[in-house]
């Protein structure tokens, strides 16, 4: 049973499509990144969940309730749906102290005092803040200031808590530490979350499940491992690290295995079809040396070494294989522009896409 259910969600600005009957489910207690390029219609999609915007159709259900249905002229406001909410530019008053900041959504919903101060520990012991209550967030890091913000969001107790780039604003190495924190606090609390994001190493990390976006509909679902592994889609096999697209002319079936047609009459064997002519396989899944070695059965083409990057724990090559470039990630050795290579691509690894 899901604890999210979006069903077929649409939203126009003026004359663009934002949203195409996009349909989301997210399970109590799961953490769902939405990830997709900017523009892809994420944060439409949250503030429509939310309530801060009007879908022009759908239907939205957390929980037992529902909280927005076009049809039936359902739309609950955003401050009675319970749903917290976290933004990119974290939005902490600078005029008020930690505690205040994080006391300021419970202030406005008229709690008492002595409930207030106990919501707003917790709050704070829960991101590890406590001793800093009386500070100015003009006084902390850029990631104190992050956990006010979650701690503020986390304080009203929602029930589903929705998540816009709440990391972007750290730089990469207190990012990922903060990513990592934020993940372990959300399964700690058992906390539903949704997640936006345009950073594909943050959706992976953070994400029980992974929706990717493109212009307004879902290109991919599934665990980070198996959409990374196993896109359905160039876009999906693109967007997410790098990408080899393989456009063939024809296939080929002898009965017991399968073939796409390149160019010059050259062939690759693929161990699936899915009916289509375009292929991906990524860079980390191509084989590569001086020689070729004897396990390479099939999918052995030669090349040279056009350019080389090296990024430090990682090396790509772009290698010429007689007009078809293909980028291959270093193993162990290093190569030279212009040097000799040989490359294995093992069927198992060229997926079709769409
Ligand atoms: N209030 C609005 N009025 C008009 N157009 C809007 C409005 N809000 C969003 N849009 C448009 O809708 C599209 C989707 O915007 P949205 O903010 O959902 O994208 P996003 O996926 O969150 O992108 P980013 O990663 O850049 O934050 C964009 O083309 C944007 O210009
Ligand atoms: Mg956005």
């Amino acid at each position: 049973m899901s604890f999210v259910s979006v069903s077929n969600l649409c939203k126009q600005f003026g004359r663009e499509t934002v949203l195409r009957g996009l349909d989301l489910e997210v399970a109590s207690g799961e953490i769902v990144a939405l990830l997709g390029p900017s523009g892809c219609g994420k944060t439409t999609t949250l503030r429509c969940i939310a309530g801060l915007e009007q879908p022009d159709s759908g239907r939205i259900v957390v929980g037992d309730r529902v909280m927005c249905d076009i049809a039936a002229g359902i739309l609950v406001p955003p401050e009675q749906r319970a749903i917290g909410m976290m933004f990119q530019s974290y939005a902490v008053w600078p005029h008020l102290s930690v505690f205040e900041n994080v006391a300021y959504g419970l202030r406005v919903k008229g709690l008492r005092e002595a409930e207030i101060a106990a919501q707003v520990e917790q709050a704070l012991t829960t991101v590890g803040l406590n001793h800093l209550a009386s500070r100015y967030p003009s006084t902390l890091s850029g990631g104190q200031q992050q956990r006010v913000a979650l701690a503020r969001s986390l304080a009203a107790g929602p029930t589903l808590l929705l998540m816009d780039e709440p990391l972007s604003n750290l730089d990469l190495k207190l990012r990922e530490r903060m990513r990592l924190e934020l993940r372990d606090l959300l399964k700690e609390l058992g906390q539903t979350a949704i997640y936006v994001t345009h950073d594909q190493a943050d959706a992976m990390v953070m994400a029980d499940r992974l929706v990717l976006m493109n212009e307004g509909e879902i290109a991919e679902v599934g665990a980070p491992r198996d959409v990374y592994n196993h896109p359905k889609t160039a876009f999906g096999s693109d967007f997410l690290g790098s990408t080899n697209l393989l456009d063939f002319n024809a296939m080929q079936d002898d009965g017991a295995r399968i073939f796409g047609c390149l160019a010059q009459g050259r062939l690759l064997q693929v161990a699936k079809s899915a009916g289509g002519l375009r292929y991906a396989i990524r860079p980390e899944h191509i084989a590569v040396g001086r020689e070729s070695l004897p396990q390479w059965q099939a999918n052995v083409l030669k090349g040279s070494v056009h350019k080389a990057v090296f990024l430090g724990n990682v090396s790509y090559y772009k290698v010429d294989c007689d007009g078809l470039m293909l980028l291959v990630q270093g193993q162990s050795e290093d190569f030279a522009v212009g040097d000799p290579l040989v490359l294995h691509l093992p069927p198992d690894w060229l997926q079709p896409v769409l």
